[in-house]
């Protein structure tokens, strides 16, 4: 009989779990409206969930749902963008039948929009293990590696007047089937769930899946659990010689710690502690 190995974090799993993982992921069931409702065991996340074959960027379409009314949870999926966005503006590559890209609307307090990088990263990393029983790790702030590339992004946008937050917009990528080798620009610091295992995943399985461990790290942050304990766990940066880099400032140091917001704890070579909101951090080797 060949047992289910439990990977760490998985205990308290908010998805059911399939050993092996070949027998839930070898056939793509096809995303559309009915299939991925039929597929989600959330309350909210996902509810509804606007399925797309194409759009520009799942952010802009996520806004114009916003502008209609969309309900909190509601989530925008495309099976491609075609100016899809990460952080700094930088483009991310989306072709079709490869990836998950979507966006979650949200209407939290401020307090939780910041610590929503956090949320969405917990919930890409425990998604993993559940689906592919892969160890990977968080690269601060938004990235999710697997054997130190990068398999998953989180951009946060948001609209803050003062205290008032109008709405936030989790956009999560997640390299699920991308043949990663096909696009040199990424080919050396990217990876994809099939390029580690060698397997053909269900996206539909692993939307199921990232969404249902959203709902419940998204419930843990209303309710005011800590969940940058668990982040802090797997965030592969602290203790590092680093480099971060946020526009022309550059600033190297060891990184100490990060604060329960999020923010990167920097100790200078001058010992001074600088606290560090937004960058991009290159690990030494
Ligand atoms: C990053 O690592 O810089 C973040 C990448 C986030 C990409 C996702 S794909 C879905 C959503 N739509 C976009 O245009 N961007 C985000």
């Amino acid at each position: 009989m060949v047992t289910a190995p439990i990977p760490v974090g998985v205990q308290n799993s908010a998805y059911r779990f399939v050993w092996p993982p070949s027998l839930n992921c070898m056939e793509e069931n096809i995303l559309s409206a009915e299939s991925i409702r039929d597929a989600l065991n959330t309350k909210y996340i996902g509810r509804p969930t606007f399925y797309y074959p194409s759009v520009s960027s799942t952010m802009d379409v996520a806004r114009q749902s916003i502008a209609k009314g969309a309900s909190e949870g509601t989530v925008v999926l495309a099976d491609e963008q075609t100016s899809g966005r990460g952080r700094l503006r930088r483009e991310w590559v989306s072709p079709p039948d490869s990836s998950l890209t979507l966006s979650i609307i949200l209407y939290p307090k401020l307090v939780q929009v910041q610590r929503l990088t956090m949320a969405a990263c917990i919930a890409i990393a425990r998604c993993i293990e559940d689906v592919a029983y892969l160890e990977n790790s968080i690269k601060w702030p938004n990235d999710v590696l697997i054997n130190d590339k990068k398999v998953s992004g989180v951009l946060i946008e948001s609209d803050v007047a003062g205290d008032n937050v109008n709405y936030a917009i989790v956009g999560i990528a997640l390299n699920v089937n991308l043949d990663v080798d096909s696009y040199p620009e990424i080919a050396a610091i990217a990876t994809s769930l099939k390029r580690e295992l060698g397997l053909h995943f269900s996206r539909l399985d692993v939307l199921a899946s990232l969404l249902a461990e959203f709902e419940a790290v998204y419930n843990a942050l209303c309710k005011g659990e800590p969940i940058q304990l668990e982040w802090k766990r797997r965030l592969k940066t602290l203790g590092q010689n680093v480099t971060v880099r946020c526009g022309d400032v550059v600033r190297k140091g060891v990184a100490e710690d990060v604060d329960d917001d999020g923010n990167l704890l920097l100790r200078l070579p001058n010992k001074k502690l600088e606290v560090i909101s937004a960058g991009d951090v290159t690990l030494k080797g």
